[in-house]
């Protein structure tokens, strides 16, 4: 038994949110290409279905924050989408960049050596919870086999249906603040992996996770001194904007 304190995350449990969205436009290829060239080997990133039923890398549910377009993703085809500039909102130095597909990212960081928190987003546009879990599941079926891949989501009928398409996979129930009932919430899907907003967080929780062999981990953390006192309480790992701050 080793009486040492472990006072941060191990390098594999510091995943990229969004990418380094903290210096680089999120959700895309150059945020995850910053991300690997910080030293992270998981990025995490948020994926919902257009006009088009393609899967598309993007947060909201418009492109209107980070393009310089306009529009509801469910209203917007994939053409019409990689017309648009989703760099240019964050910094001239990203003018161009394009908003990308799952399939493009998969491709892309399979050559950067990252592996993939999935966060499947549920949007009001989305009309079959059956083909957006699906067209994840063919998406990451065409993985490099050398990457790794998680699947996180807020909402738990995403994550029953995951796995009962791929059994295999790591599932990570989402929530701000991580419910009393969180075991059962867990079982019912299965999933083995709880992802919860930093402020949502205890030590008597992670002692409880931690003695089940449940993985925590926290976002979005960009300060070592908000999880400081939660590492040697069980706490798994972190989802940062710049993972340059926990990979030191
Ligand atoms: O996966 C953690 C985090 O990404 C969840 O919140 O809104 O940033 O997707 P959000
Ligand atoms: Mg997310």
């Amino acid at each position: 038994m080793t009486t040492e304190q472990k006072t941060g995350p191990i390098r594999d449990e510091v995943q990229g949110h969004r990418g380094s969205s903290a210096i680089a436009p999120e959700n895309t290829i150059a945020a995850f290409r910053q991300a690997a060239e910080h030293g992270a080997k998981w990025v995490e990133l948020d994926v919902a279905l257009n006009a088009d039923g393609d899967l598309i890398v993007i947060h909201d549910d418009s492109v209107d924050r980070t393009t310089d377009g306009s529009g509801n993703l469910g209203a917007l085809t994939t053409a019409q989408i990689k017309a648009l500039d989703g760099g240019s909102w964050f910094g001239t130095n990203f003018t161009g960049e394009k908003i990308p597909t799952l399939d493009e990212v998969i491709t892309a960081l399979g050559g950067f050596g990252l592996n993939i928190n999935v966060e499947i987003k549920q949007h009001p546009h989305h009309k079959s919870l059956d083909q957006l879990v699906n067209a994840v599941a063919d998406a990451i079926a065409k993985r490099p086999s050398h990457m790794e891949i998680m699947i996180s989501s807020f909402d738990p009928e995403c994550l029953k249906a995951m796995h009962k398409r791929e059994p295999n996979l790591e599932l990570a129930m989402l929530w701000g603040r991580v419910p009393d009932d969180w075991e059962a919430k867990l079982a019912a899907i299965p999933a083995t992996s709880i992802h919860a907003h930093y402020k949502g967080l205890c030590i008597a929780l992670l002692e409880q996770t931690s003695a089940k062999d449940i993985k925590v981990r926290a976002w979005t953390s960009n300060d070592p001194v908000e999880l400081a006192s939660f590492w040697h309480a069980g706490l798994t790992g972190v989802i940062t904007d710049d993972p340059r701050v926990y990979l030191g």
